[in-house]
């Protein structure tokens, strides 16, 4: 049989960052740019207030479970989710001073060495359980707020997550909110297609035979720069110094002359723009119905919903500009905040504690089922030789 052209790869591909060059398949999730992300087959949009458990089951399995299935995949997934002391006490060690998301890369190393099975099922099931317990416990020691806190036997995947962290001074009301947002927001940063840089770095690490948690631990450096997962930090700081720009009253008027102001000094515009996505991103969309539901006069989430409608038609103006539309990061850390969770330097880690499911999944598909169960041979791909470096200029 003849292959089929997917695709020509011309010199003008080159030092693109592979931008649309299909390289294999990705089993889990599809990104449209016109209809946005889907998780085997479903739109996000309409898995956004599942629970969090069934969606994990559904990347898995590829199918929703029964209610009796659902039922043993959360107690396997309780049963896995104690971490061992000496990953704490390595946590206790760490400079207070170090970037949470530094902390997450050693937390996730430190559970590899104590807690690996080198079986990448085992595995990644594992770490799909216990990044909650140990995601918390960052939050615990690096913020002085106490020991970390053991899993309740009788509260789901997310709700522990919430009960682990122990936010001082979050009443029930705020809890409760809290919870929502966090199953909410879990839901939506699993996965993302298969070529996110988060997503093709862990696969990439894996194809050597690296371990899960190697794998991983390169799939989260690779979530941490401010161009990938570090943006939802990055964008609650500009949403944050948009509002002291504007001050009290927040009218389209004012944010579009703060805006055009910005751009006249060339300063960045976060949460607008992606590398697939041609329309409003599907997570940005629930972000903000949410938001409307738990924080409506939020001065924070004001500024985003006003932005949201001002910028698109503004950016839209330059022609370069081919996805001038709302990201996930533009409402994510506004509704973080607003729920208690006030610093955003944290804020890459939870986008990190959701997206490794995705990835750990990705990379079972890589490793244990791809051609027939062979597994997917060393990634490998041919650079050309350049002796000036002027391609590089
Ligand atoms: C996202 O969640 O939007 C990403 O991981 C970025 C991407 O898809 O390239």
């Amino acid at each position: 049989m003849a292959d089929k052209a997917l695709f020509e790869i011309t010199e003008d591909h080159l030092e693109t960052g592979l931008r649309g060059v299909p390289v294999g398949y990705c089993t889990t999730s599809k990104v449209d740019p016109e209809l946005g992300l889907h998780y085997i087959g479903r739109p996000i949009a309409e898995l956004a207030e599942k629970d969090p458990e069934e969606v994990i089951f559904l990347l898995l399995d590829k199918r929703f479970p029964d209610e009796e299935e659902l039922r043993r995949f959360k107690k396997e997934l309780l049963a896995n989710a104690g971490v061992e002391k000496a990953v704490f006490d390595s946590l206790k060690a760490l400079p207070r001073d170090g970037h949470p998301m530094k902390w997450f890369l050693h937390a996730i190393n430190a559970l590899g060495m104590v807690e690996g099975a080198d079986d990448y099922s085992k595995d990644a099931l594992r770490l799909i359980a216990k990044v909650t317990t140990v995601t918390a416990a960052i939050f615990r020691i690096r913020e002085g707020w106490g020991e970390p806190i053991e899993p309740d036997p009788e509260l789901g995947y997310i709700e522990n997550f919430v009960h682990m962290l122990g936010v001082p001074g979050l009443d029930e009301e705020g809890t409760k909110k809290l919870t929502h947002l966090m199953r909410v927001f879990d839901v939506l940063h699993f996965d993302h297609g298969g070529g996110n840089l988060s997503a093709f770095t862990g696969k990439a690490v894996a194809s050597g035979l690296a371990d899960m948690y190697e794998s991983i631990v390169g799939a989260m450096c690779s979530l941490a720069g401010p161009r990938h997962g570090k943006a939802n930090q990055e964008c609650l700081k500009f949403v944050e110094e948009c509002v002291e720009k504007v001050g009290g009253e927040v009218s389209e008027e004012a944010v579009e002359k703060m805006v055009r102001e910005r751009l006249a000094n060339k300063e960045l515009i976060f949460g607008f723009g992606h590398a697939v996505l041609r329309v409003e991103d599907p997570r940005a969309t629930v972000f903000c119905a949410l938001g409307d539901e738990i924080c409506a006069d939020d001065q924070n989430f004001k500024m985003v919903q006003t932005l949201r409608s001002v910028v698109p038609g503004i950016l839209k103006e330059n022609p370069k500009i081919s996805s001038p539309y709302p990201n996930v990061d533009l409402g994510s850390g506004t509704l973080l905040h607003a729920c208690g969770l006030d610093n955003p330097d944290y804020y890459t880690v939870l986008f990190g504690m959701s997206r490794l499911v995705g990835i750990a999944i990705q990379i079972l598909y890589e490793r244990n089922l791809a051609r027939g169960g062979k597994g997917l041979p060393i990634i490998r791909p041919k650079y050309l030789f350049n002796e000036t470096g002027s391609a590089a200029q």
